[in-house]
């Protein structure tokens, strides 16, 4: 059967959502109104390894309209520990491991201790000031320098996903062998996230039922949890989560707050609030931890790699092996004979660190990129040259051919469109007044990551002419109710105006957390399945009523646009044939079973990263002038929201290059910059134009639309290409994020 022309898909359309959001009519989690609500207000640890000796809430249950003081004295035991993914069998979730206020153990400051329910917001926050709590302190453990000692090589990290070792051939061989060899120790400080939206989660009781209003990536994986957590079905736990702002990761996994909301609802007998602080964010989602990569690429005088080593040293908390994946990604892209990748841990006085944007990606890529800048440099090779020397077309671990790759094409535009050619390779050469002037270059890479349950989605048409698709995904600020909309009109030969997406609500199909760029690509799979499926029985409706104009036609000779199914000179419109038939509506589901874990292809989304930055000769200071992106994403879904989340991501880029920053105090064990006056993000002052290739091209095996996702590939590479240009610009080469005046100077 034909789909529509023009497709709905593609189309640069504005957010369907964007009013309500900038108009305040759109409800977050923490805008719900209930009758009766009561706020939690969560108190942390002062201290970040010890022991609580003693919590005197007197005072505070003294103050008027103060409901309840939870500690661990009398905070209800919890019943189970999640699974990341329950199909999988046990692993624990990063994060859900450890659950909060259950013995008195401080594993890190800021750790949740206590919970003053009050009547209002400001009442449990002035009772919380009140608690008097005692400590016996330990010496806590939580910077690198603390902790480089103590490190051991985890099996597995990532949740279990991800094996803490990934060798082929023999790299030092192949590094002994090798004509060049450049190495270098690259250190990250450590990130956290900061939508502007802070978590928050809203739950009321009704006899045993529960309702949670929830900041999350995955509706379905709140319910889950908190199941879990709490020890009760999920039948009785429904999730409502429409509005989300932002997330980046924080609000992936579900952290102890959703269910500590739901026990403070249960101990009041009212709806309860509970919203974390901007500085709370700090310390209650997880962060980007703080680490140490170490590369070495050897390569022959003609610059083919020859082995690649890239170790990783970090913290980890008491409970979990985590470390972002920073080391996959330089065993893939590049053709090499030798591969060493090795993560080390130490457990430190930290909450589980957890995905943040290009969760690995980003900080790997960093190191690869700057190395392979440095090799092109020291061969006297174009760095793009270099890049096209160890091109891959396979993924160089597996060996399986790429499901599409479209990176030589990135390279090749996104050369263009920044001006590339031609350019004088010699560092410090280009000056304008008191400036430096450089430019630099990166690869970028991000898997399309593989998914263990099926996809679902409904949709329905109503008899005036309008349709609704609905699937669990909460929206949290991708897009996705717009681009859904597009999907469902592609495949229901809809307008697209005459559709809508219904998300955010456990009640609605199931589909996955939107981790990991993989929203765009199965959300869409699954809508475009159920929309397909309702046109299907829409048409076939209609060739079989004898009073409809197309009655007898072959199924496949009806094509249907503006709602319109036609053949040859004889049409019958969706809503005639419902008006007909005394329809109000008619409804198909749809289902998307994502590709097999041993699918025999690497899937991968590529792009290419340029940057032009200027530097202060004598203030140190650094400043991107421009930055050009090309990506192959495979199908663009809505041209303007894409570019939008890579934009984003680029600029993301430019703050871990340049800004992002926290640090722990290693007498306390506390962050330094737990807020967003210390904690710098890039603004508008800081933001270059910021040019964006999309280069589409076709994949049929990662999802039927062939959508690799563009969430969080916009920021791989980038900071390699600032750092790269700021060598370029003065031939410092600085191994360390991010880049700060003190480093310039
Ligand atoms: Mo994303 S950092 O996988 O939530």
């Amino acid at each position: 059967m034909t789909t529509t022309t023009p497709s709905a898909i593609g189309q640069p359309l504005d957010r369907v959502d964007g009013r309500p959001k900038v108009t305040g009519g759109a409800r977050y989690s923490a805008e719900i109104p209930m009758p009766d609500m009561a706020y939690a207000y969560v108190v942390g640890s002062r201290v970040a390894a010890g022991r609580v000796t003693g919590i005197d809430a007197s005072a505070a249950q003294a103050e008027e309209g103060v409901l309840a003081v939870l500690t661990h004295q009398n905070l209800p035991k919890i019943a189970e520990q999640p699974p990341l993914v329950p199909s999988l069998g046990g692993t624990a979730a990063p994060a859900q491991t450890f659950f909060p206020m259950q013995d008195d153990t401080v594993h890190y400051a800021g750790q949740q201790i206590a919970i003053v329910i009050a009547d209002t917001w400001e009442r449990a926050q002035h009772a919380a000031q009140l608690l008097s709590v005692s400590y016996e302190e330990t010496t806590p453990v939580t910077t690198l320098d603390q902790g480089r000692d103590q490190a051991y090589e985890p099996e597995r990290i990532f949740g279990g996903w991800v094996p803490g070792r990934l060798e082929r051939g023999d790299a030092e061989a192949g590094l002994a062998d090798a004509d060049i060899r450049v190495e270098g120790t690259f250190t990250y400080a450590a990130n956290n996230h900061n939508p502007i939206e802070p978590s928050c989660t809203t739950a009321e009781w009704e006899g045993d039922e529960l309702l949670l209003y929830d900041a999350t990536q995955g509706v379905n994986a709140t319910q889950m949890t908190v199941s879990r957590l709490l020890g009760i079905p999920m039948s009785k736990i429904r999730v409502i989560g429409h509005y989300v702002g932002g997330s980046f990761g924080s609000k992936a996994m579900i952290h102890a707050h959703s269910a500590l909301a739901a026990m403070a609802a249960s101990e009041v007998g009212r709806p309860v609030k509970l919203a974390l602080t901007r500085e709370q964010m700090f310390t209650s989602v997880g962060h980007r931890e703080e680490q140490e990569q170490q590369l070495a690429i050897g390569a022959t005088s003609e610059g083919r790699l020859t082995a690649i080593r890239h170790h990783k040293l970090s913290p980890t908390s008491h409970f979990d092996d985590w470390a972002e994946p920073s080391i996959g990604i330089s065993s893939q892209i590049y053709a090499c004979p030798n591969y060493e990748g090795v993560y080390r841990l130490f457990r430190a006085n930290t909450m589980t660190p957890t995905f943040m944007r290009a969760p690995g990606e980003a900080s790997g890529m960093f190191a690869l990129e700057c190395s392979m800048d440095e090799l092109a440099h020291e061969l006297g090779l174009d760095p793009i040259e270099l890049r096209l020397r160890n091109h891959s077309d396979v993924d160089a671990m597996s060996g399986l051919p790429w499901s599409s790759s479209g990176l030589r094409e990135c390279y090749e535009r996104g050369a263009q469109r920044f001006g590339w050619q031609g350019r004088d390779p010699r560092p410090g050469t280009r000056r304008e007044g008191n400036w430096l002037i450089g430019t630099g270059m990166a690869t970028a890479a991000y898997p399309v990551p593989p998914l263990p349950n099926a996809q679902r989605a409904r949709a329905r048409l109503y008899a005036d002419g309008t349709a609704v698709v609905q699937a669990a995904t909460p929206d949290f600020g991708t897009g996705v109710a717009t681009v859904m909309a597009q999907v469902a009109a592609d495949g229901l030969g809809m307008r697209v105006d005459r559709c809508r997406f219904e998300d955010g609500d456990t009640d609605l199909p199931n589909i996955n957390a939107a981790v990991g760029s993989a929203g765009a690509g199965m959300i869409s799979a699954a809508v475009h399945s159920a929309a397909t499926a309702l046109r299907q029985q829409l048409i076939q409706r209609a060739v079989g009523d004898s009073g409809s104009p197309l009655h007898g036609t072959d199924p496949v000779d009806v094509v249907v646009q503006d709602g319109v199914m036609t053949a040859g000179t004889s049409s019958d419109p969706y809503t005639d044939l419902m008006q007909r038939n005394f329809l109000s509506d008619a409804e198909a589901s749809g289902q998307w079973s994502p590709p097999p874990p041993d699918v025999p292809y690497g899937m991968m989304t590529f792009g290419a990263q340029f940057a032009e930055v200027g530097v202060d000769a004598e203030l140190g200071l650094v400043r991107v002038r421009r930055m050009t992106g090309a990506f192959a994403p495979g199908r663009v879904l809505n041209d303007k929201t894409a570019r939008s989340q890579l934009m984003g991501g680029m600029l993301w880029g430019l703050g871990q290059a340049l800004l992002e920053a926290n640090y722990m105090s290693p007498d306390t064990g506390r962050w330094v910059n737990s807020n967003l006056g210390e904690y710098l993000v890039p603004v508008n002052a800081d933001a270059p134009d910021v040019d964006i290739e999309l280069i589409e091209i076709e994949d049929g095996i990662v999802n039927p639309l062939g959508v690799k996702g563009v969430g969080e590939i916009g920021q791989v590479g980038a900071a390699a290409a600032i750092a790269n240009a700021v060598h370029h610009a003065t031939g410092r080469r600085i191994r360390k994020l991010p880049i700060t005046i003190e480093d310039m100077l």
